[in-house]
């Protein structure tokens, strides 16, 4: 099958869960196209088999750019099987409001765009601490700890579990397979 992976970063993390997924997509046998949204070409939404969108929460929001993207692909998204992958920190919180404010995100943009996903993971993103300049890692180190998260800035930290993103994907995929 011919699969697309629509993606919107900011610092780079999603890039790297949606280059993971493209590279699981063609280990398992099917064409991925991957897409970084903010990029202007063409999309080939309606060549595709199915389509996998991620992008990342930064400040209670998906990246404009992704939120447009979908705004402008939704009716050619519906004729697909589609998943969304959204990154986050607040999914991995110890604190229960966190998560569940995390577990929202998706609903709150299927129903600012229309459009919705067959299926929704939410993963957990990354700690940048070493790229982030002076202000902002004191906010994330401060964020971090409230939320029970890593606090030591001299390294970057990854909270994805990449265990779970490979078992959504396998799962979707085997039942995009199913109804083809
Ligand atoms: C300035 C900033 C704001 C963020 N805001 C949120 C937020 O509101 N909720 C949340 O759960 N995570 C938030 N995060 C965490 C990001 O979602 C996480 O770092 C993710 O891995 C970023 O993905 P990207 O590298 O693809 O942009 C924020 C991170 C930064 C640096």
């Amino acid at each position: 099958m011919k699969i697309a992976v629509f993606y919107g970063t900011v610092e780079g993390h999603t890039r790297k869960i949606a280059g993971t997924i493209a590279a699981q997509l063609e280990e398992m046998g099917h064409q991925a196209m991957l897409v970084d949204v903010s990029q202007p070409g063409p999309t080939g939404v309606g060549e595709m088999d199915a389509a996998i969108l991620a992008a990342p929460i930064h400040v209670g929001q998906y990246p404009p750019a992704f939120v447009s993207f979908i705004q402008n692909w939704k009716s050619q998204l519906a004729d697909l099987p589609t998943a969304l992958v959204t990154v986050s920190l607040g999914i991995a919180s110890k604190i229960r409001v966190e998560r569940e404010e995390a577990e929202s995100f998706p609903e709150q943009l299927f129903e600012q765009t229309g459009w919705r996903a067959s299926r929704v993971h939410n993963a957990a993103g990354a700690l940048k601490y070493v790229e982030y300049d002076f202000f902002k890692r004191w906010m994330m180190r401060r964020i971090s700890e409230m939320e029970g998260g890593p606090v030591d800035t001299s390294k970057d930290h990854e909270l994805t579990s990449w265990d779970q993103l490979r078992e959504f994907v396998s799962n979707f995929v085997l039942e995009v397979d199913m109804v083809q």
